[in-house]
């Protein structure tokens, strides 16, 4: 068979599967209400949880600094892309995970291969939840140690693995709110077996920072865990806070590590000074308003309680992430599209993103959301969810 006829049938047959993906093509800003080329929606699929994606005062400063800073930063950080605006963002994102340092990376995903390749190497162990996102499970794969998974949030699986290893480093890598899901990973008693065994843990933030916690510090404020080892704090920078980015929070000698050794970080151009400006404002809304933590925790309340009254399958979840498993890819789908004809967009999501016959709405909620927002979405999936079955 040909290189393009082996493509092809690959291609069919994720048609036939139902898990062709397609890409949806806004033409205005990231909100509650978006616009595509196919028209206007009530959207609850984005990450922009604190709703400052579009914020104008985020806008602002991304304007202003692009005046002074240009637009890209033009070499890698080791050689002349690192600004004076990328340390400040570092110093201010230390300060508010409580971290004595914090690196910058261009995305989570990058964040996640790097800290796994400068800490890891062959002969070393790696333990992973089975439901981990794709970029924890990748840079377990990259790093060549040896892969271990267990049973979601299963700490004993966890301890048992730690203890029959010989390995001489050992690193646990979890998402802290579970992207797909929305549940909490067991973040205390996670970090306790890590000490006990002498491991080091990380923690994925990317769906906690900005919302959990009184002050938005995230899963380790949430869970009243410092952030010391063997904690490693791992935080994007595209969700809560709207911009683009991630970090790296921990103690002294895993940042210059990871300056030194993280290829991710190394061989690749530094974010765009701007966007690192755009995050600094948007971390002083993050502290600043807290009434955007409190609407969407309400919202997220309100949303159950409607669910539950309609017998909705909700699934074990405080986060903004309120996922309805339905199934078979084509369910989720039908349902997806009915809610779409009313004027309201919920990806369905499907393997391998999640396991097989999980296929799901992944229902997201920002702070821009209002009540009469949450109202409307139930109406269209008590009309929608019949076409499930
Ligand atoms: C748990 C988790 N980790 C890491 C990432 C990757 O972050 P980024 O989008 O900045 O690459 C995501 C989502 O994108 C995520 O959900």
């Amino acid at each position: 068979m040909t290189w393009d006829a082996e493509l092809t049938r690959r291609l069919a047959q994720r048609h036939a599967d139902n898990l062709f993906r397609r890409r949806i093509t806004l033409t205005g800003a990231q909100g509650p209400r978006i616009t595509t080329d196919e028209g206007s929606y009530l959207s609850f699929c984005s990450n922009d949880y604190l709703g400052l994606a579009s914020d104008p005062r985020v806008i602002r400063a991304l304007q202003e600094a692009a005046n002074q800073y240009g637009v890209g930063a033009g070499a890698s950080h080791l050689v002349t892309g690192h600004q004076r605006i990328h340390e400040l963002l570092e110093q201010a994102l230390a300060e508010f995970v409580g971290a004595p340092r914090a690196l910058l990376f261009s995305t989570g995903y990058m964040a996640n291969l790097g800290i796994a390749n400068a800490l890891l190497g062959r002969g070393d162990l790696l333990i992973e939840d089975r439901l981990n996102h794709a970029s924890l499970i990748d840079a377990g794969l990259l790093c060549r140690a040896e892969l271990r998974r267990y049973t979601h949030a299963d700490v004993d699986a966890v301890r048992r693995l730690l203890a029959s290893s010989k390995a001489v480093r050992k690193l646990i890598l979890t998402d802290a709110v579970f992207s797909m899901d929305g549940d909490l990973a067991p973040v205390a008693d996670l970090v306790a077996v890590a000490g006990d065994y002498d491991a080091r843990i990380v923690l994925d933030d990317a769906h906690g920072l900005g919302v959990l916690g009184v002050g938005g510090r995230g899963s380790l404020e949430h869970h009243s865990v410092s952030i010391a080892p063997p904690v490693i704090l791992m935080g994007t920078l595209g969700k809560a806070l709207g911009t683009f980015g991630a970090f790296v929070a921990g103690d002294e000698a895993l940042i210059e590590t990871l300056i030194q050794e993280a290829r991710t970080y190394i061989y690749t151009t530094a974010p765009p000074p701007a966007v690192a400006a755009a995050t600094c404002e948007a971390l002083r809304i993050v502290r600043e308003e807290p009434w955007r933590r409190e609407r969407l925790r309400h919202l997220v309340q309100h949303f159950r309680r409607g669910a539950g009254e309609l017998g909705l399958p909700l699934a074990d979840s405080d986060t903004p992430i309120q996922p309805i498993i339905i199934g078979e890819p084509q369910q989720a789908l039908a349902v997806s599209r009915g809610l779409k004809k009313t004027g309201v967009l919920v990806t369905a999501i499907r393997p391998p993103t999640v396991p097989p016959h999980t296929s799901r709405l992944r229902v997201t909620f920002s702070a821009g959301h209002s009540e009469q927002d949450v109202d409307r979405l139930l109406d269209a999936l008590s009309g929608h969810m019949n076409s499930a079955h």
